[in-house]
């Protein structure tokens, strides 16, 4: 195998552990709240009640699972760039609340693009500072896939009565 079935794979194996650190706080979740409640100058909040430190560390803790489920084939320094891939997908995903707060977004509404990919994005930043880059053709049909997973599994979400809005 070669050229770009190879560089697809090569990404899932990085991107796997965020792409689940990015799912899992819609099942396990837990207040405080990461801000703690707090608001900004603008009077709103700074993240809002949907980034809770208990979705967090679940988020982190399932994503480096995958790291420890993959370490038979990549080596054990794999379960830190799954811990890194998926810190970088929750901040990705805190960074997307913040933007949303500021432009005056409540909680839960939608922002498009911003929702599916600023967890994948920041993932990639996160590991690209670690040394880790990717074929630039499989990072973006990764994206193309990620983007439909998402709202694949967000209605599916929505519809099993684990979130209030299908995105
Ligand atoms: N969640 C959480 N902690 C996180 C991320 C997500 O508890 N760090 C949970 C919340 O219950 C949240 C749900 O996962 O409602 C879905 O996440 P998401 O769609 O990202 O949050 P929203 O509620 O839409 O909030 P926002 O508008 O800030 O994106
Ligand atoms: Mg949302």
């Amino acid at each position: 195998m070669g050229g770009l079935a190879e560089s697809l794979l090569v990404l899932f194996i990085y991107i796997a552990p965020a792409m689940v650190a990015n799912g899992t706080p819609v099942i396990l979740h837990g207040p405080p709240p990461i801000d703690f409640g707090k608001r900004m100058p603008d009077g709103r909040r700074v993240f809002g009640d949907g980034k809770t430190w208990g979705g967090l560390l679940a988020g982190i803790t399932a994503g480096t699972f995958v790291g420890i489920v993959e370490w038979p084939f990549l080596g054990a320094v794999h379960i830190a760039f799954a811990s890194l891939a998926s810190v970088g997908a929750l901040c990705g995903d805190l960074f997307g609340s913040f933007l949303k707060r500021r432009v005056g977004l409540e909680r839960g509404a939608e922002a498009p693009v911003l929702d599916q990919l600023g967890f994948y994005i920041f993932a990639l930043i996160f590991l690209y500072i670690a040394g880790i880059s990717f074929s630039i053709y499989a990072e973006l049909i990764w994206a193309i896939i990620i983007y439909a997973l998402h709202r694949l599994t967000n209605w599916a979400a929505y519809m099993l009565g684990l979130k209030s809005v299908p995105w």
